[in-house]
């Protein structure tokens, strides 16, 4: 038996966002247990280049920082606690990969089953392994991530499996805590915040964390809000929805996005905008943040970083603003992604003197 006490850590530790914000969540009530992986108290890092770039006072809310390396497990760790609540023991979810990887990272923390469908052959080898080292059931749909979200509710109606997409709207409750964060660290809400949009689900939990803050007076305002889509997969700029979405970033290849009130509310509620950029511009983004500012994202994940410059480039963006901009996942999840334009190694023998010539260093 093991009689050992549980080491007192000398400061206190981060327990997750739901301790560290359960005033903001009215569903979580005292007695419940929480599954969590102690997700969120991402850093907020000051993006020296991309300031420079735009005159701007630029940060980027590090998401991929997360347990399994997303943001969505802000909100995984409400949706699998509340389904725990309600007696669940097994979990459904559509993903582009992210959710799937959450979802089934939580349920394996609960001890609970955990079913993703994903669209086949269009999720990324890092989020593929972490479905199956987590242990999900994984469904592999020869279809479009709408498609895989169609099955999910209509399974989650007729069948006794919860639903954490983010049409949960526990999901919602936990993804707004990055706003409390944002505001928290900076003291104020930011003039302008830029974030890519897929299904919607975290610009409505943006949107909601903001407008909580400043009604409870820790916020003087809310910032604008400028979301961008993928060219190939902008149903939300283009006001109709997309049969087959296409670009780079699979994680937001969505075509009919289950939160689109949430998103064009946001959008209209801030004087906001969503916008599209093409995958050239995606990937010129997701090169220079990892070449200048040291954080590796994955190609969705550099979306609001692409949607800022393309919107400066265009003499949009009014000088001397203090920007958030969330990066929401961490680059090693696609590691085809980065390989896309090769690499040069230099090639030599044993001998150090080699190297040392190899390199022009003698
Ligand atoms: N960035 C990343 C890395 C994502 O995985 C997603 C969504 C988004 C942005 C867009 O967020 O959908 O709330 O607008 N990924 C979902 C998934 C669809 O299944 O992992 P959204």
């Amino acid at each position: 038996m093991n009689t050992l006490e549980p080491v007192r850590a000398a400061a206190p530790v981060w327990q997750g966002v739901i301790n560290a914000y359960r005033a903001w969540m009215p569903s979580v009530t005292d007695h419940m247990s929480i599954v969590t992986l102690h997700e969120g108290n991402t850093p907020l890092i000051r993006a020296d280049h991309i300031s420079g770039l735009t005159d701007c006072d630029v940060w980027l809310k590090v998401e991929g920082t997360n347990p399994t390396g997303s943001f969505k497990d802000r909100g995984m760790t409400v949706a699998v606690s509340k389904a725990v609540e309600a007696g669940a023991d097994m979990i459904v979810c559509a993903s582009t990969g992210n959710t799937s990887a959450s979802a089934a990272a939580y349920a394996a923390r609960a001890g609970i089953k955990a079913v993703v469908l994903v669209p086949k052959g269009d999720i990324t080898l890092g989020k593929l392994a972490q479905a199956v080292r987590y242990g999900a059931e994984i469904v592999e749909v020869a279809g479009t991530f709408d498609d895989c979200l169609r099955i999910a509710r209509e399974l989650a109606d007729e069948h006794p499996v919860a639903l954490v997409n983010s049409v949960n709207d526990h999901r919602l409750a936990g993804q707004q805590t990055v706003a409390f964060e944002i505001v928290d660290a900076l003291g104020d809400a930011p003039d302008l915040h830029c974030l890519p949009v897929g299904g919607a689900g975290n610009i409505t939990a943006l949107w909601r964390g903001y407008t909580a803050y400043e009604r409870a007076e820790r916020a003087s305002h809310r910032p604008r809000i400028w979301g961008f889509q993928a060219a190939g997969a902008a149903p939300l700029v283009l006001g109709h929805t997309v049969e087959a979405p296409e670009t780079v970033a699979t994680a937001i290849r969505i075509g009919d996005p289950a939160s689109r009130d949430g998103a064009l509310a946001a959008r209209d509620e801030s004087g906001g905008q969503i916008t599209s950029v093409s995958d050239e511009q995606i990937l010129a983004a997701y090169r220079l943040v990892a070449r200048h500012e040291g954080i590796f994202v994955e190609p969705a994940s550099a979306v609001g970083i692409a949607g800022l410059l393309t919107e400066h480039a265009a003499g949009r963006v009014p000088p001397a603003q203090r920007i958030v901009i969330t990066v929401t996942g961490n680059g090693l999840k696609d590691p085809d992604a980065s390989m896309l334009d090769g690499y040069d190694p230099v090639e030599t023998s044993t001998v150090t003197t080699a190297v040392a010539r190899a390199l022009n260093l003698a």
